[in-house]
């Protein structure tokens, strides 16, 4: 049974009173709650929350609840850290303008979508994104909106647009015909032309740089087993990013962009599609951390051509997919730190969850998987304790499914409640 005391009410979010709806006080109670951090399931979980953070944790046995404090309790559900998608794109469609049909599309209309998306993907159960990588700076503005309690969305660290070379995967702008020059907001050539785009994001207020070691399954003319940027450019990017403090993730799928990635010092590769044995072993020994993408394949093969993607990309991806997860699967028994990263914008903003049972089916243990997208994503992101965590301290950063997740990783993909930094944004 799931009761609402009178003043939850007030912690409901609706419209514009998310940050007010924060400063409240809540005993939050359970039947269960998966705790990534100890590896521990702990039966009638209870939590206060205070001002947006977990201020106390035990049991309905131990932890009693402070008088005047309103109470929530969830009923039969699982409580579980509000999740993290490590590599998201809020700012594009799955279904709308792929291909061709995206030539043109102003960065306004993208970011109207990105408004629509950040509300599915926080009502989803991620209350943490990273957005790795957009055509401009207006995923800044969506950030802001969201953090001043505007807009409903999940906290977001905003890469902004990509750095990467004439033509490369993160210039993203080959479509059009040479008479355009059209090219990318990040596109350098050298150190420190490379250098300089890092500093106009940073100057621009980014959480973080992206780069590109390879060509993409989605750029046209680029190779997935290419090397772009020179180990040289690379280690300028993460550099000038590290001594001001910001982390680097790079896209790579060949090999050999991926150890070059590594050996310039990125924080994480995305995709790490070609995974040989060496590329393991820099990865495990640097502290890499790999976001790999390993759901979305489906998707496309089984979308793509009704979505109109070209021909180029649909053969890109039919040599991607399979090795991909293979590489997944000895990534997680080597021991490398895999995050959980969808590349959500590809396919639905939303269904970001369906990847968790795949990150089960090719090869970790559910509680591996949920780690993944909590408490080591948050190590990732350089907010262990503070993020994907259930202890006192935490942000109130908590979500509940109704089936064991435990069993069955699905439960993750009809997430019943959802509460971020102590405002709620979904109920049962
Ligand atoms: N953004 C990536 C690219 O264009 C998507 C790769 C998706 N495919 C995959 N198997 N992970 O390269």
């Amino acid at each position: 049974m799931t009761f609402f005391s009178r003043s939850i009410a007030s912690l409901i979010v609706a419209g514009l009173s998310a940050t007010a709806a924060s400063a409240e006080t809540l005993y939050l109670t359970a039947a269960r709650m998966i705790d990534p951090g100890s590896e521990r399931v702990i039966e009638n979980p209870a939590l206060l929350i205070e001002d947006g953070v977990v201020a106390a944790r035990g049991t309905t046995a131990n932890l009693t609840v402070p008088a005047g404090t309103a109470t929530l309790d969830l009923g039969e559900m699982t409580i579980a850290p509000g999740l993290i998608d490590m590599h998201t794109h809020l700012t594009s469609s799955a279904t709308k303008y792929r291909g061709w049909a995206g030539v043109g599309l102003p960065s306004e209309r993208r970011l109207l979508w990105g408004v629509v998306h950040a509300g599915r993907t926080l009502r989803a159960g991620f209350t943490t994104v990273r957005n790795v990588g957009s055509e401009d700076y207006g995923i800044l503005a969506l950030r802001d909106a969201v953090n001043e309690g505007e807009i409903e969305g999940p906290r977001m660290f905003v890469a902004g647009p990509p750095v990467g070379i004439i033509g490369g995967h993160c210039s993203d702008n080959n479509l059009l015909p040479p008479e355009y020059e059209a090219t990318g907001e990040g596109v350098a050539t050298g150190p420190w032309e490379m250098r300089a785009k890092v500093r106009r994001n940073i100057k621009y207020g980014v959480d973080l740089i992206k780069t590109c070691s390879t060509g993409g399954v989605f750029s046209k003319g680029t190779s997935l087993g290419a090397a772009q940027s020179t180990v040289e450019e690379l280690t300028a990017i993460v550099s000038e990013a590290h001594d001001r403090g910001l982390k680097v993730a790079s896209h790579a799928h060949g090999a050999v962009g991926i150890k070059n990635a590594i050996l310039a010092g990125v924080d994480t590769v995305e995709h790490a599609s070609f995974l040989d044995d060496e590329a393991i072993r820099m990865a495990k020994r640097a502290g890499t951390y790999l976001s790999m993408d390993i759901y979305n394949t489906e998707y496309t093969l089984g979308e793509g051509e009704r979505l109109g993607i070209r021909e180029e990309a649909l053969e890109k991806e039919r040599a991607v997919g399979t090795i991909q997860r293979e590489s997944f699967t000895r990534a997680v028994r080597a021991g490398v730190k895999v995050v959980f990263g969808s590349d959500a914008g590809i396919y639905p903003h939303g269904d970001n969850a369906k990847q968790l049972s795949r990150m089960v089916r090719f090869g970790m243990t559910p509680m591996q998987a949920l780690q993944a997208a909590t408490s080591l994503a948050a190590e990732a992101l350089g907010k262990e304790g503070e993020l994907g965590c259930l202890d006192a301290g935490c942000a109130a950063d908590i979500i509940a499914v109704a089936d064991d997740p435990l069993q069955d990783m699905t439960a993750f993909e009809t997430v019943g409640f959802v509460m971020k930094g102590g405002a709620i944004y979904k109920t049962p």
